[in-house]
């Protein structure tokens, strides 16, 4: 009975500060308590909860919180050597990405005059980030895209920080299984799951160690990051330890749910299955009573339903508004693996919509929200390499907006696994509406016509009319995707330079489809906005024909539209299922600026703001007489030749092999 008592006392307390009576400082908080004086907070939002966690911040936008131990600790004694370890929980509002974070740190004060929010964490200011004056010891656990590019460029990261917040060494938040180096599992820092830390410096050897893991878990036995750093210019003989955690533009609630610190041996463990959860949950400190008892775990019971209950309603509200602000914003968009897992039914195989190079295309249709429809592309990575870059890279094209390209909603990174996210496009690609139709339904002349200038309106906006030059490197048909006004969408830009990122060596990759790779492109392998056009060119004959630029018979279209053009025979070479019903100006148009465009020296191949002006008609199409100075035939044969160069030359069959079936080839 006595120890029943004594549990259950022990349960509800959920505290034992211990203080040595020595110099060395050893402490263990297995949750707090609302009384507690042992520990003393400041400002912004940080309170105590009820359930015994410690709450830096709330989901206010642009607030700090603190909490310290009561009174500072000397460090000298111990050549400032210290081991600590505490559980914290970061959890992001109920619907849509939070931001920002949490540090723990050694400071000679419990005051931050003039600290800002954001990336600041609440500790630092603009004008004091990096003074060796401050005396500060931090490491970070921050979850929003770095502080001054491009050394956190990563969001989800720890780093370890002196005097400002520019870490000396960061690593994306994971932690090692086993004795394994090569084997680290990632963590999103931002989930409602409790998450510990142990940080341990040997002011000895000068040596930081950080280590994280779930909470469910054992200490890893290999830290994430083990550095040498002398810490003996940074700290000062008396330190306060404890946390600062801010939100920004982007918030979350940042909890701290039990803490051990220790001067003289490893932290004191912390019984997981004692500490409080991040969530607010009502917790009954009166004496245990089996009645009370069930009284009190079923009004928790409905409690926790009710709030469910609310919470589902208000998810689904911001979820919405969320949606609403994220287009206003123009803003790309981290997702959460678990809201793509569910749109994608768990990425269900009968979900796919299209195979390509880089990997599979699921339809998704997003659960949270009103249930919008999305095409989520999952590329497989062998190593987290790159991961920066690409994500970077991924940053920067979804800022790119435009009516005549697929949209980039997002990203999300998920263990090895990269998912974009596409706006889904209803009616497929513009090769499966050529060659392979539904009903065998014809596209009649004007839909493709109407096609072929949206895309160049589109490669014309990625050439010239963006912030930088963008070469799409993959123009062909099975990347024109058709939304349900039979207009064009080009998918798939871009992609071609996260290849280069993942690797660096290969300098001369060729990438692209053979029949669409520009001769020179082909010899050099340098990609410039005129190999998109000679693309384009390709696309147009294409989509006229209705064939495609070769074929297994070795049949090469550009030579047989260029003969057909030289015998005076335009018409023979538009695509038969059109059973002539098209208007001959715009065919020939078509063709002809196709022959442009696929002309083999890039200098004579239009740019895109003259293919517009050409296909709007706002310009005469040169003729063809005055392209330069080759002769029709040799050009004919120079073409041929570099594409059939390119079919047999390894490194483009490589290649392509990686990105010709890039398409999100969709049913409907
Ligand atoms: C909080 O903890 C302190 C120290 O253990 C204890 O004295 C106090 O009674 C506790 N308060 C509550 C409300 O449990
Ligand atoms: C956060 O806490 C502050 C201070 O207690 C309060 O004014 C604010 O309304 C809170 N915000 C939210 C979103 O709960
Ligand atoms: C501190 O370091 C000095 C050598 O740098 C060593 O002699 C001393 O024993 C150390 N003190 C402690 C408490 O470890
Ligand atoms: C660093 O901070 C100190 C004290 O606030 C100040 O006197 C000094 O000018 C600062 N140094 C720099 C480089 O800003
Ligand atoms: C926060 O948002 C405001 C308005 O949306 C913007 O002007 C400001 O630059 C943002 N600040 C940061 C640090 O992103
Ligand atoms: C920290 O823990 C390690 C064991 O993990 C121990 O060797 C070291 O002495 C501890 N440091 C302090 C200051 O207690
Ligand atoms: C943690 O606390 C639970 C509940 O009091 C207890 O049963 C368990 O033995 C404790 N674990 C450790 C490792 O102390």
């Amino acid at each position: 009975m006595a120890a029943a008592v004594a549990i259950f006392s022990f349960a509800f307390v959920l505290l034992f500060p211990l203080v040595a009576q020595s110099q060395q400082v050893e402490f263990i908080y297995t949750g707090f308590n609302g009384s507690e004086t042992n520990i003393i907070t400041t400002e912004g939002a940080t309170i105590i909860k009820p359930s015994g966690a410690l709450r830096l911040t709330n989901l206010s936008h642009n607030v700090a919180g603190h909490a310290f131990y009561h009174k500072p600790i000397q460090m000298i004694d111990t050549n400032y050597s210290f081991n600590t370890s505490f559980v914290f929980a970061i959890v992001p509002p109920s619907s849509g990405e939070g931001g920002y974070g949490l540090a723990f740190i050694l400071s000679p004060s419990t005051k931050f005059p003039g600290a800002q929010p954001g990336h600041y964490l609440g500790i630092f200011n603009e004008a004091n980030n990096g003074n060796a004056s401050n005396h500060i010891f931090a490491v970070e656990f921050d979850t929003v895209k770095g502080f001054k590019e491009p050394s956190d460029s990563e969001g989800n990261h720890v780093g370890v920080n002196i005097n400002g917040m520019t870490s000396k060494y960061t690593r994306p938040a994971s932690y090692f299984v086993g004795s394994d180096e090569s084997n680290a599992d990632e963590m999103q820092l931002e989930s409602v799951d409790r998450i510990q830390a142990w940080i341990e410096y040997d002011g000895l050897q000068k040596v930081v160690k950080v280590t994280i893991s779930p909470a469910s878990k054992p200490k890893p036995t290999i830290p994430l990051i083990s550095k040498n750093i002398n810490l003996t210019p940074v700290l000062e003989e008396m330190m306060y330890v404890g946390f600062s955690a801010a939100t920004g533009n982007k918030s979350s609630s940042h909890y701290i749910l039990g803490w051990s610190f220790s001067q003289k041996g490893e932290a004191p463990p912390l019984n997981i299955s004692l500490l409080p959860l991040p969530l607010p949950r009502e917790k009954n400190p009166s004496s245990f009573k089996p009645f009370t008892a069930v009284i009190a775990s079923l009004s928790v019971f409905t409690f926790i339903l009710l709030g469910l209950l609310f919470f589902l309603t208000l998810y689904r509200k911001l979820a919405h508004h969320e949606s609403l602000e994220e287009w206003e914003l123009d803003c790309p968009h981290r997702f959460r693996y678990r809201d793509l897992y569910a749109a994608t039914k768990g990425f269900k195989q009968s979900e796919v919509i299209g195979v390509g190079g880089f990997g599979a295309v699921y339809k998704g249709i997003l659960l949270t929200t009103t249930g919008s429809e999305l095409a989520v592309k999952k590329i497989m990575r062998s190593s987290t390499q790159g991961t920066r870059e690409f994500a970077a890279e991924i940053e920067s094209l979804g800022r790119l907006r435009h009516k005549n390209l697929v949209n980039l909603q997002g990203w999300c990174k998920h263990k090895n696994d990269l998912l974009i996210v596409y706006d889904y496009v209803p009616n497929g690609s513009l090769d499966s509406l050529i060659f392979k139709p539904k009903n065998n339904r014809v596209l009649p002349w004007d839909t493709r016509f109407n096609i072929l200038k949206g895309v160049a309106c589109g490669l014309l906006y990625l050439h010239e009319e963006w912030e930088q030059v963008v070469i799409h490197r993959d123009v062909k048909s099975s990347n024109v995707l058709i939304d349900a006004e039979m207009n064009a969408r080009l998918g798939d830009f871009g992609l071609a330079r996260l290849y280069d990122h993942e690797k660096p060596s290969h300098t001369t990759n060729v990438v692209g489809t053979i029949g669409y790779i520009a001769p020179e492109l082909a010899r050099t392998g340098k990609v410039s906005t005129s190999s998109d056009v000679f693309a384009y060119g390709m696309l147009l004959l294409e989509v006229a024909a209705g064939r495609r630029p070769i074929d297994s018979s070795s049949f090469v279209l550009i030579d047989h539209v260029m003969e057909c053009h030289q015998m005076g025979t335009v018409r023979e070479a538009v695509d038969p299922k059109l059973n002539s019903i098209y208007v001959i100006d715009e065919v020939e148009l078509v063709l002809e600026l196709g022959l442009l465009c696929s002309h083999h020296r890039p200098e004579a191949r239009p740019t895109m703001r003259q293919v517009t002006r050409y296909l709007s008609r706002d310009d005469p199409l040169p003729a063809i007489n005055d392209w330069g100075s080759v002769d029709s035939q040799s050009f004919s044969e120079m073409n041929s030749r570099m594409l059939l160069e390119a079919v047999s030359s390894n490194t483009i069959t490589s290649a392509s092999g990686n990105f010709s079936t890039t398409s999100i080839d969709t049913g409907r």
